[in-house]
């Protein structure tokens, strides 16, 4: 039977709902029916035998709904494949190294026992909202870091776990 994935994620300016497609994307060419949502809009997981949830980080945190869904619906994750992700770095720093989970998304791999995470590169530009990023973009540090191609190799791994037998 098909596997059936939820691909949820927290975002503000919606540039993390993208990588959410493309990891979407990836899983759709496996061959596993999937479907994407925003966080907070996601009320019951039964429909569903795996799950991958990003968020952007914002001030070392990940983004609200993607902890409130989360802690929400801990037990029905924790009893299915989970992967997370997390959107942020405005540098090049994610698409050079491994950036670990913050601690608190460390926190939540455990409680859901999930299968794997990867920090990708945000993008801030400007039309975001609040006056923090404005200040970002001003100083000049604003820009669009994500790497496509790390968001599809990583997704390729987690469709490569579940389509394995
Ligand atoms: C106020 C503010 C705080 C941020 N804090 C972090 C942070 O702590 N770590 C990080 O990697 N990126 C941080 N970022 C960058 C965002 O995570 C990045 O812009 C992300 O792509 C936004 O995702 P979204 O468009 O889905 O909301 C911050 C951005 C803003 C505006």
């Amino acid at each position: 039977m098909t596997r059936r994935v939820l691909v949820a994620y927290g975002t503000t300016n919606g540039s993390t709902a993208q990588l959410a497609n493309a990891v979407a994307e990836v899983l759709r060419e496996a061959g596993l029916a999937v479907e994407t949502r925003p966080a907070r809009e996601v009320t019951s997981l039964e429909s569903c035998d795996a799950v991958v949830v990003g968020g952007a980080l914002y001030a070392g945190r990940w983004h609200r709904d993607a902890r409130r869904l989360v802690h929400r619906r801990r037990g029905d994750l924790a009893a299915r494949p989970v992967w997370f992700f997390s959107s942020g770095p405005l540098d090049a720093s994610a698409s050079e190294r491994d950036i670990p989970p913050v601690r608190g998304v460390r926190r939540a791999m455990i409680r859901v026992d999930a299968r794997g995470h990867a920090t990708f590169g945000g993008r801030l530009e400007q039309g975001a909202k609040g006056r923090m990023a404005k200040m970002i973009i001003d100083s000049g540090k604003g820009g669009d870091y994500r790497d496509f191609a790390a968001v599809r190799r990583w997704a390729t791994g987690v469709a490569d776990e579940l389509t394995r037998g």
